[in-house]
């Protein structure tokens, strides 16, 4: 079975994650989603907010399985079976920094790295717009599936 894995912060997961995850699934067998938990970002959700969302957000997609990781990605992978990690591209600054990623990895394990292109309906979203938008009471349910729609309403009441 070939296995991959989509890691990220996901805080939270946008429309944006969710086409790079859709299109990762068509070319594997079974798609790990990796939700950081060692990451030196400050998250607005904790860790089961962010696998919770991710996990209500991915039901439709079968071979797709939702995972809190920890620690280096790789050996993650060598731990889990997995061969190929897939990431997004957006923009030029997504290129250097996963080059750099994959040169790494490359070097210390056999696991692969695949860079897919965003597509162009969903290349200028980030996490971090998202809830800097939410914070001030934008409208982002466009850009998120509705559970983080809800979710960021929750808090901005809360
Ligand atoms: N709109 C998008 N289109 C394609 N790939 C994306 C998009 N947003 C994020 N990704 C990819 O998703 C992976 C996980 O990214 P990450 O969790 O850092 O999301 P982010 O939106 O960049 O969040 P933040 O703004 O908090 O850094 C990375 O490979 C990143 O390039
Ligand atoms: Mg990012």
């Amino acid at each position: 079975m070939r296995k991959a894995i989509c890691p990220g912060s996901f805080d939270p997961v946008t429309h944006g994650h969710l086409d790079i995850i859709e299109r990762a699934s068509k070319i594997f067998d079974e798609v790990v989603v990796g939700v950081g938990t060692n990451t030196s970002k400050n998250t607005l959700f904790s860790t089961e907010e962010r696998v919770d969302m991710m996990t209500l957000a991915t039901s439709h997609l079968p071979n797709i399985v939702v995972r809190q990781i920890s620690g280096l990605l790789v050996t993650y992978c060598e731990e889990h079976g997995i061969g190929s990690i897939v990431k997004g591209l957006r923009f030029a600054g997504d290129f250097e920094y996963e080059l750099q990623m994959a040169q790494m990895n490359a070097r210390m394990s056999d696991v692969e790295t695949i860079l897919l292109p965003t597509s162009s309906e969903w290349s200028f979203i980030s996490s971090t717009l998202v809830r800097e938008i939410a914070k001030v009471d934008g409208d982002i349910s466009e850009f998120v599936p509705e559970v983080v729609a809800q979710r960021l309403a929750e808090r901005n009441k809360g």
